[in-house]
This record gives C-alpha cells, structure tokens and sequence, in this order.
C-alpha cells in the first residue's frame, strides 16, 4: 500500500496579506514534487485570501473549528464556513489549541465528529510532552489521544494522524529520525489493532515539530513517516525543500 506523501505547512498566528502573499506567489513559481499532497493552515481570517492566491495544486486548512454548523458562539468559525470559502480541511487538536487555550479531549471529539461529517479532512495532532517522554509514558499517552480520535471517525481516508512531540513544537529541538518512526511504528501497530488492518496500513501518520529543510530528508526516509506538518519553517520559502522531501 503507497501512502501519498502529505506536507502541512501550519501558518499559526503569523503572517499578513504581504507576507502571505510572497509566500504564495513562491510556493505557486515553485517545482513541487507532483506526488505531494500539499495543505496550507492559513490564519482564519486569510482562508479566502490564501484560497483565492494559492495554486489549486495546494490545499488549505483552518486551524481550528467549532463542534456545530452555525449559532450564537462568538468567534468561533464552524466546518461549513471553512468549506463555504472552498476550503477542505482543518487542522484539530493542535498542542497548542490544547496547552494554552485548555481544549479538552472531550470538545476535541466533538469537533472530529462534526468535521468529519461535514466533509472537512482532519489532520489529527497528538504528542507527549517532556516529562511524559522523560517518564516513559509516550506510547500509553500518544495511544490514548488517538483512541479520543478512533472513536468519532467513521471514514479515515479523511483523516491524517499527526504525531507532535510537544516538546518539539517550536523549541528546535527536532524528533530523531529513529525517535519519530518508533513513535510512527507503535501508532500504525494500535491502529492495527483497534481499527483494522486496512486502516493501520492506509492512513497517514506525519511528524511536526522542529521540522526544517535540513532535517526534513532523514526523517522523510523512515518507513512509517508518511510526511510532516511544519510550523516556522512553513513560512519561509525552506517550506519548498520539505514539500520536496523525497523528491
Ligand atoms: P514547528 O511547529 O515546526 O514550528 O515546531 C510545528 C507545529 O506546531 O505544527
């Protein structure tokens, strides 16, 4: 079974309509490996303004989205609007949506569920933190965040696992590459188990944290990395060489 490779660039609280803009008129110039699926979490006050920019080659993603098509819940954005601007897919779960805004497991399923069936793809952030790594408890934490997942998706070709060790998100502090794909192993290996052969062997588990054109071909490399989702370096034109990992 060949998995498409998947690079997603998450833009997080940066940029403005010149920065983005550069970035997109380099993106859209640039030769991309043709068997990429590449998908750009824009800020979601630009997820028109990039989706109207951007080479129709490339996805967008939101960032987050709320659990219900429309009502009264001040500032939040629901899967229907993000589909209204022709977008097809958010990014949920994020450490930070997480650790700093204090989302919990529970909203977290509500908010797959009700993406799912709205018909957004889901690129699914898990990942341990330092002292749980320290504590040897990854694989009890990372499998019981994706249980949280397993449990509200029905149709995982429109899911793509993204493992984040948090205490790589951001720091430079990139996973090894044999740090990452043991993670990656022991997940498709849960999936196996939980969810079904087919799926463990079909869906994408992807590597975030630290990710830079440097260490993006070692990591690509690994067997059960089937692509990354890149912060910091998303935004700078480094963002191509990741994007053509394994070209
Ligand atoms: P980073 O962010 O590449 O800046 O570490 C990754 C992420 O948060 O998805």
């Amino acid at each position: 079974m060949t998995r498409k490779f998947f690079v997603g660039g998450n833009w997080k609280m940066n940029g403005d309509k010149k920065s983005l803009g550069e970035l997109i008129q380099t993106m859209n110039g640039a030769s991309v490996d043709p068997n990429v699926e590449v998908v750009c979490g824009a800020p979601s006050i630009y997820l028109d303004f990039v989706r109207s920019k951007l080479d129709a080659k490339f996805g967008v993603a939101a960032q987050n989205c709320y659990k219900v098509p429309k009502g009264a819940f001040t500032g939040e954005i629901s899967p229907a609007m993000i589909k209204d601007c022709g977008i097809n897919w958010v990014i949920l779960g994020h450490s930070e949506r997480r650790h700093v805004f204090g989302e919990s497991d529970e909203l977290r399923c509500q908010k797959t569920a009700h993406a799912l069936e709205s018909g957004l793809g889901v690129i699914a952030c898990i990942g341990e933190k330092l002292d749980e790594r320290e504590g040897g408890i990854t694989e009890k934490v990372v499998f019981a965040q994706t249980k949280v997942i397993a449990d509200n998706v029905k149709d995982w070709s429109k899911v793509v696992l993204a493992y984040e060790p948090v205490w790589a998100i951001g720091t430079g502090k990139t996973a090894s590459p044999q740090q990452a794909q043991e993670v990656h192993e022991k997940l498709r290996e849960w999936l196996k188990t939980n969810v079904s052969e087919a799926v463990a062997n079909s869906v994408r588990i992807i590597y975030g944290g630290s990710v830079t054109g440097g260490t993006c071909k070692e990591l690509a490399s690994q067997k059960d990395v089937d692509g990354f989702l890149v912060g910091g370096a998303s935004l700078k034109p480094e963002f191509v060489d990741i994007i053509n990992a394994k070209a």
